[in-house]
């Protein structure tokens, strides 16, 4: 896996592995069996320099690690063979030049409803995350942008990062919006603005220190939405995160392959990224966007372009990434300028 196998980018020795997963819980733990997997936990990752965060709510836990390479493989390792929790799925996993959280050795969710007490008390607490999704997709729906600026402001100040923020609320609500037009719940144009809403959310995080606002490529980088697509939040959130690493930035809305390919002849850039909806799974742009990634192949240049997809569709089955052609699928945003610099240096390598 990544996280034991890549190597720091040349230059940054405090680099960190960061992996976030989700998993469902084999039964339902009491207060105390919480307690006490926290506790210990707590106590080894101290031992081995890891820090994180974990979240149990409705049956299910997600947690970030991150520290040493060796350090969250090692942890991960005994984490994977815990029969406690199955239907483990990776969401990220990349090397990050700072720490998410850099505080807590373990952070459970009651920090977010009581903060400034990092105990063990997860089982009591509110589903802080799970409401503050909701909340996000009522005010997305409702367009109250000031009230999303607000929640926004409230997050960076309780020390959320632009990198937590995008992964556990806007790349969720993006989902759940999407599910609500499936549902009926919402008509097409109520999607549309609730995407421009979250679109300007996570553009007011940009600002917060996260290990992307470090300079550290000076690559070229083309942002696609995948020909036709209509919704534009991962592309353009992607911008802010590829223009704070010190990317050259370009962008493209294509309405057909041919534009999309003849920007790419034009720009020659180092990596590009295609993006479908966050919102919706797309499942039937599986063909189109094979057919797509063939064609750019085919552009000659000195390198050839590293092709990285994203959306809903890869975000909930990153395997799909094989089936058209892509050299790397993002799970999620987070993360994404980092993982595409290292592939860019591998492919001048080879
Ligand atoms: C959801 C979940 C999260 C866990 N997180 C950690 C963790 O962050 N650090 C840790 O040392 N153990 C964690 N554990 C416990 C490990 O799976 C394992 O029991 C413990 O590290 C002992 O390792 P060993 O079985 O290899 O001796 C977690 C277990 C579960 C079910």
């Amino acid at each position: 896996m990544l996280v034991e196998e890549t190597q720091a980018p040349e230059g940054a020795a405090e680099w960190v592995a960061c992996l976030t997963y989700k998993s469902v819980a084999t039964a339902t733990p009491r207060a105390s069996d919480i307690d006490l997997l926290a506790s210990k936990a707590r106590a080894r990752n101290r031992s081995l320099d890891v820090t994180g965060m974990l979240l149990f709510e409705d049956g299910c836990f997600l947690q970030t690690l991150e520290g040493p390479p060796e350090a969250v493989g090692a942890v991960w390792s005994s984490i994977q063979r815990d029969e406690r929790h199955d239907h483990i799925e990776v969401l990220s996993e990349h090397m990050a030049a700072a720490r998410l959280f850099s505080d807590w050795n373990l952070l459970l969710e009651g920090r977010f409803a009581d903060s400034g007490d990092n105990h063990a008390k997860t089982a009591k607490a509110p589903p802080a995350v799970a409401e503050h999704v909701t909340r996000l997709v009522e005010l997305a729906l409702n367009a109250d942008d000031l009230a999303l600026n607000t929640m926004m402001a409230g997050f960076s100040e309780q020390g959320w990062t632009s990198d937590a923020i995008l992964t556990l609320l806007i790349e969720p609500a993006a989902r759940a919006l999407g599910d609500a037009w499936l549902d009926d719940q919402c008509s097409e144009l109520d999607l549309t603005i609730g995407l421009s809403m979250l679109q300007m959310a996570g553009h007011a995080v940009r600002y917060i220190p996260s290990p992307q606002s470090i300079r550290n490529s000076c690559y070229r980088v083309l942002l696609a939405t995948a020909p036709g697509e209509k919704h534009m939040l991962g592309t353009t959130l992607l911008a802010d995160q590829f223009l704070a690493g010190g990317w050259q930035v370009d962008m493209a809305f294509p309405d057909s392959e041919e534009a999309l390919t003849n920007q790419m002849n034009a720009q020659h850039p180092d990596a590009v990224d295609i993006g479908l909806s966050d919102a919706m799974p797309r499942q039937h742009a599986i063909d189109s966007l094979r057919e797509t990634i063939e064609h750019s192949r085919l552009i000659v240049s000195e390198h050839p372009t590293v092709v990285s997809v994203g959306g809903r569709l890869f975000a909930e089955a990153a395997a799909t990434a094989l089936s058209v052609g892509a050299d790397h699928a993002r799970k999620g945003l987070a993360g994404t300028s980092v993982r595409l610099a290292e592939l860019v240096r591998q492919s001048r390598a080879g």
